[in-house]
């Protein structure tokens, strides 16, 4: 596998993380620094919570992580950022499939018109520049009607066996809200402007990712959020039945698959993949709860409500195509990840502790 030595080695201008104050862009911004990297940050810091994230990152690796805040619906910030850098990993967005459906306009300025910003700004100014986008496993809709569906203990499985290794990049995309639509937008952007104009660029369909600086919500971060409602004694609401299964996949491990792109870029330059826990690391909603009562030891309250728009019942990645690409696997297994989560939240939110979290946040 050749390595682009010459972007890690040679290019010591600053990799530009868009949304790196966000939880994935925070943790790859600290893994990039960690290993001497200088990145620049653009962020509008509109996601409650991730201004912690930006004091985070400057108490760890003070100078060489550089942030600003901005955001991307201003071509000419984004612009003025892109051109200095040696490559743009786009994570910068709207994240919410509500949010869309309260505000589809403000979601496609954000993630549509806010992609095109970046890709236009690399084309023109910095055409050299490795891209890598934040893709969704959306982009490929609801996937499974009732029929296409069969219930296998607490979660639901595809009736067809062949689905089993979980959905590839050949599936059908088929834009469904108006967030699917908006970053399914995006997706196709960043895909055709390494065909159309030869930007070296990759599309990253992630699905579950979870882990520590994730301030979920009952919006976006289901894993994340139903956690801190069992720390804080509050009961969890299931949109649907529970059973339907998504794969999660550790930070940790996204974060190596990211930077392992950017590293192989030269390979990869053009793909798209889908990028999650895959098979082995599939769980229903139920599921997650009955992992949530073992580890801290009684069951989270719950209560049902209506199928949310679009909601996939069953939803895992093939990863065989990411994983030969970049010699990468999940290394974190949910139990794992799940618990090195809990320990995070419980630091942060759970009472005393939050105090010594704050102190070495500003240390
Ligand atoms: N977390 C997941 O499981 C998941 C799955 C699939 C795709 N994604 C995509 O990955 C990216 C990162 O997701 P995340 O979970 O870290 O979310 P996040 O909300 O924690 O991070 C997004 C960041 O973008 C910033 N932002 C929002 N609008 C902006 C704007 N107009 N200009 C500049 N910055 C802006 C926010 O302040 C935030 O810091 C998003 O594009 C999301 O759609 C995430």
């Amino acid at each position: 596998m050749r390595m682009s030595i010459a972007l890690r080695k040679e290019d010591s201008r600053p990799v530009l993380v868009t949304g790196g104050c966000g939880f994935i862009g925070c943790n790859i911004v600290s893994a990039l620094a960690a290993r001497g990297t200088r990145v620049l940050v653009i962020d509008n810091l509109s996601r409650a919570g991730v201004q912690e994230n930006a004091h985070w990152l400057k108490a760890r690796h003070g100078e060489r992580v550089d942030i600003r805040t901005a955001d991307i619906r201003d071509a000419e910030a984004v612009t003025d950022a892109v051109a200095r850098v040696s490559a743009v990993l786009h994570l910068a967005g709207q994240v919410a499939v509500t949010s869309s459906l309260e505000s589809p306009t403000q979601d496609f300025e954000v993630n549509a018109r806010g992609t095109l910003n970046v890709l236009e700004a690399v084309r023109l100014a910095n055409p050299g520049a490795p891209v890598i986008f934040a893709s969704t496993n959306k982009v490929y809709g609801r996937l499974f009607t009732d029929a296409d569906i069969v219930r296998a203990g607490e979660r639901y499985a595809p009736a067809d066996a062949r689905f089993a290794p979980g959905l590839s990049e050949a599936t059908a995309l088929d834009f469904y809200s108006p967030y699917g639509c908006s970053k399914g937008t995006a997706d196709q952007y960043v895909h055709d402007y390494a065909r159309v104009f030869g930007l070296r660029t990759v599309v990253l369909r992630m699905s579950c990712i979870y882990g520590n600086r994730q301030f979920g919500t009952e919006d976006q971060g289901w894993l994340a959020h139903f956690l801190l409602q069992a720390i804080r004694g509050a009961p969890i609401t299931l949109y649907g039945d529970g059973l339907q299964v998504r794969d999660a996949l550790h930070v940790s491990d996204a974060v190596a698959a990211w930077i392992g792109a950017l590293d192989r870029i030269d390979d990869v330059a053009g793909r798209v993949f889908n990028l999650g826990g895959g098979p082995d690391n599939s769980l229903s909603l139920l599921e997650f709860l009955d992992l949530i009562a073992e580890l801290r030891g009684s069951a989270p309250t719950i209560r049902f409500d209506r199928w949310r728009p679009g909601d996939q019942p069953w939803y895992v990645s093939d990863i065989s195509a990411v994983s030969r690409a970049l010699d990468w696997r999940p290394r974190v297994s949910p139990r794992e990840g799940v618990r090195l989560l809990d320990r995070w939240l419980e630091s942060r939110f759970g009472g005393a502790a939050d105090v010594l979290q704050r102190d070495e946040m500003h240390a």
